[in-house]
């Protein structure tokens, strides 16, 4: 018997380093950068139907499109099915933390279950985060999106803000100074919290210059987190505006979280852990 429909969760994407390493002829750009998944996230349901609908639900539902405007819609139509989808949407937009493409990859993955069949597209033709949504698990992604290499990391504690202020990807990279920068450094040989955060503090993100240029908001944000007890790193997700801080495993990061938004209540706060 197979299922009427199939629930995927789609995880915040966080790329805790993001090196951007040349400009290919038609414009994109060379990554590497080094990405993990929250626990935090939206949630898809995909059921069969006979033509499309999205329907989207939830604390950021606002503003979000419902039509092919929308990733979700548009993966489901590169899969070639209809279905009636939901989305519960619980990530801010325009956040640097791939909520679309995590949304799309989670349509994708529940097609295939509800299907019972791969996804016979290429993922990154809906967006350049979509091939590392599909294995929502820390990795390392390369080129410009297509190469993913899963890593064997330990789950991280961590806090996320995004200061409620939409940032353009395409002006970020735009607005770059280099684009020529080195890769990142070959990973520790130990895979322990420590060694991790030591490496992570020689690595860069360099979209965080121009989007601190373009938000001054991420610099505000980037303060606050800096300045939380037993911090180990704070830096910028994506190309913004969500930053993210690192903390021990016993750093009582849901409390943390929870003075934080209530000291900037229009700030969007959530204590997580990357995986
Ligand atoms: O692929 P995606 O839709 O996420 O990319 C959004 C924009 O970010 C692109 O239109 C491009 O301007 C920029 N980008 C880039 N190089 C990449 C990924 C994204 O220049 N590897």
């Amino acid at each position: 018997m197979t299922s009427a429909a199939s629930e995927v969760f789609a995880p915040a994407k966080i790329n805790l380093t993001l090196h951007v390493t040349g400009r290919r002829a038609d414009g994109y750009h060379l990554l590497d950068s080094l990405v993990m998944f929250a626990d935090v996230g939206d949630r898809v349901t995909v059921a069969r139907a006979d033509h499309m609908s999205l329907t989207v639900t939830g604390p950021m539902a606002a503003g979000v499109p419902t039509d092919a405007r929308n990733l979700c819609w548009r993966a489901a139509e590169a899969f070639g099915q209809p279905v009636a989808i939901t989305l519960d949407k619980h990530l801010p937009a325009a956040a640097g933390i791939g909520g679309g493409s995590s949304d799309a990859a989670a349509v994708l993955r529940a097609m295939e279950q509800l299907f019972g069949r791969p996804f016979g597209g290429d993922p990154l033709s809906l967006g350049a985060d979509v091939p590392v949504c599909m294995v929502a698990h820390a990795a390392r992604m390369q080129s410009i999106g297509e190469i993913v290499t899963p890593l064997d990391l330990p789950p991280l504690r961590a806090v996320l803000v995004n200061p409620r202020v939409e940032v353009a990807t395409p002006a970020v990279f735009k607005a770059l100074a280099r684009r020529d920068n080195a890769p990142m450094m070959p990973l520790p040989d130990s895979r322990q919290a420590d060694a991790v955060f030591g490496w992570l503090a020689d690595q860069r993100n360099d979209l965080q210059p121009p989007a601190e240029g373009l938000c001054p908001e991420i610099s505000q944000v980037l303060g606050a987190l800096s300045s939380l007890d037993g911090v180990r790193l704070a830096r910028m997700s994506g190309s913004g505006a969500t930053c993210f801080a690192l903390f021990d495993s016993d750093t009582p990061t849901e409390a943390m979280a929870r003075d934080l938004q209530a000291a900037f209540p229009q700030w969007w706060v959530a204590a997580t852990i990357l995986t």
